[in-house]
């Protein structure tokens, strides 16, 4: 089994990602630890805790990131994942607390705790991984790989979602993806060039529901709302499967097909949040990126193998 820390901004994909990992026999789920993005820090951080409780999960919660590095924080995605980031279904408030360290300062002593051993996943904005860099720089050593939702560099067509140019977590703070995506640790960047490429249709959430007791029937009431904004705004019966592939990814890499070379983000400008990758030894008479370790970046992933395994765990 991977070990695996999950950087989430709960959410209503955040929560089906959560969920996909916890009941994974491939992953043992350490700890979740929460940042802005979906919601704000309070509100993702009590949706983390709710499934903690409610699902009786053994892992810890970490509070993280409120803001961006240097931008100014874009705001929360209430027209997506409603005002509550479960699609405003009325949750209980939980009645236990998260771990008393700084998400970043969490992820700094497991990693070391367990060298070569941690997998950091993250789903949301990349604030609290740049700062756990920022703070223990060697935990590039320690950690076993780094799997990031996010990004999108033109695979298939797809370049953004919240601007043509840009996918939400990177947009968020583009600063922070920057510099973990340039950082020399091992990067598997998992972007909208796969993940617009996998779809839960509605008959596909009612079987989760219909089958998969508690957390299906969860699943299907905190997905009506986020269903709704798919249909008003792209006309389409279903959703993207944006956080989940991130997991399908550490549990069965062979589902995707990657391609390797350095990997930057526009940090301002018309384009900010742009991701992009060098991955061709062209015949340029420069190489200014030569400094950057070749990062993963998925571009073609086995949808129905994805669909299945999900479907499966759950
Ligand atoms: C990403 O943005 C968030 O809204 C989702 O939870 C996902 O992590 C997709 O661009
Ligand atoms: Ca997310």
């Amino acid at each position: 089994t991977t070990k695996i820390i999950l950087d989430t901004d709960p959410g209503i994909d955040d929560a089906m990602a959560i969920l996909f990992a916890e009941a994974s026999p491939a992953i043992e789920l350490v700890g979740l630890t929460t940042v802005y993005g979906n919601a704000d820090i309070d509100i993702s951080t009590r949706n983390a805790l709710y499934l903690k409780q409610r699902f009786g999960f053994q892992c810890d919660v970490a509070k993280g990131s409120s803001q961006p590095l240097q931008r100014p924080p874009v705001g929360a995605s209430v027209a997506v994942h409603g005002e509550n980031g479960f699609g405003d279904v009325a949750i209980e408030a939980p009645t236990i607390s998260a771990d008393p360290r700084p998400a970043h300062q969490y992820i700094i002593d497991t990693v070391a705790a367990s060298p070569g051993e941690v997998t950091l996943v993250a789903v949301g904005p990349l604030t609290n991984l740049a700062m756990a860099l920022k703070h223990a720089p060697e935990i590039t050593k320690l950690v076993k790989e780094v799997v990031i939702m996010g990004g999108a560099f033109g695979t298939n067509g797809h370049t953004g979602n919240v601007t043509p140019f840009a996918e939400a977590n990177v947009h968020d703070d583009p600063h922070a993806a920057d510099i973990v995506f340039t950082a020399d640790w091992p990067v598997t960047v998992i972007g909208l060039d796969v993940t617009h490429e996998a779809f839960f249709s509605n008959d596909y959430i009612d079987t989760l529901r219909d089958t998969c007791g508690d957390v299906g029937e969860f699943m299907w009431d905190i997905s009506r709302f986020y269903l709704d904004f798919y249909k008003s705004r792209m006309g389409v019966d279903g959703c993207f499967v944006h956080d989940p592939s991130a997991i399908a990814y550490v549990i069965d890499p062979s589902l995707f097909e990657m391609r390797q070379g350095a990997v930057r983000v526009v940090c301002d400008g018309p384009a900010e949040g742009l991701t992009l990758q060098k991955y061709k030894d062209t015949k340029h008479k420069t190489d200014d990126w030569a400094d950057f370790r070749a990062q993963n970046v998925a571009v073609k992933v086995n949808d129905q193998a994805l669909l299945d395994l999900y479907l499966d765990t759950i």
